[in-house]
């Protein structure tokens, strides 16, 4: 694992955006593996400005989004969907055709996991996996004890990730208890991931997750066997990491050092 520690929020979600900003303008038909929620708004956010100064194109890239929430309406203002084209597809020239994410109103959600799992491997699979990071540990909606193993499918949302997303609903009883992820397997397989977390509120997640064992208690402690995996960590999100000196002297700021 590569851990990049920034001194701000700001400046890690920019160094990510830069990384995605890179992965484009050399592989322009690249396929992104992309993430929703509050942490994903600033990367956006940078590549929506990147794109409105003329610096680059998403025409040919083919994006496919971590999960979605099942029997939300497409267009409900808190649907991933709904998320996704406000944040960046509407905003960029990305082609409707080349984005997906998992439909959680298909009839048969079991079929519709297997078809988007396929349509991955189908395209050739993704280059660059955008990931954040739950407060327990989730990657995607891959709740603790998720097997490691595991690939698209329904899961259940875990209580603390209810309670965590219902800042963003009008009650509890209004967030969706079930969603369609990517698995474990299926962000493993992907060529380079960078994940992003940032905040006091995540550090132990972050902690569980560099430093911790590999256990389907923190699904995120899988990224330890990927062989591209890049954190980037704000100072607040490192802030619990035991070898944290170690890290900022191998990439001071986040940067490698001259040689
Ligand atoms: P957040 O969600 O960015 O809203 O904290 C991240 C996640 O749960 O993966």
């Amino acid at each position: 694992m590569k851990v990049l520690i920034f001194d701000t929020a700001q400046q890690a979600a920019d160094a990510l955006a830069d990384k995605l900003i890179k992965q484009v303008l050399s592989h322009p038909t690249c396929t992104l593996g992309l993430a929703t929620g509050g942490t994903a708004n600033p990367v956006y956010d940078k590549l929506v400005r990147t794109h409105l100064a003329g610096d680059i194109s998403f025409k040919g890239v083919r994006t496919f989004n971590l999960d979605e929430y099942v029997a939300l309406p497409i267009a409900h203002p808190l649907s991933y969907h709904t998320y996704m084209a406000e944040h960046l597809f509407e905003p960029c020239d990305f082609q409707t055709e080349n984005t997906h994410i998992p439909n959680g109103n298909a009839p048969d959600l079991a079929k519709e996991a297997r078809r988007y799992e396929n349509a991955i491997t189908n395209c050739g699979g993704i280059d660059c996996q955008f990931l954040g990071i739950g407060e327990n540990g989730h990657i995607g909606f891959n709740e603790p004890t998720s097997s490691l193993a595991s690939l698209t499918r329904v899961k259940t949302l875990a209580p603390s990730t209810v309670e965590a997303n219902s800042r963003y609903f009008e009650t509890p009883e209004d967030v969706p208890r079930l969603c369609i992820t990517m698995g474990i397997a299926t962000i493993l397989r992907a060529a380079e991931i960078a994940l992003l977390a940032v905040g006091k509120r995540k550090s132990e997640a972050v902690r569980n997750m560099i430093e911790g064992p590999l256990a389907a208690m923190c699904p995120a402690s899988a990224l330890q066997l990927h062989q591209h995996a890049e954190i980037y960590l704000d100072s607040e999100a490192a802030s619990r990491l035991e070898l944290l000196d170690y890290y900022k002297s191998v990439h001071p700021c986040g940067h490698a050092p001259p040689l």
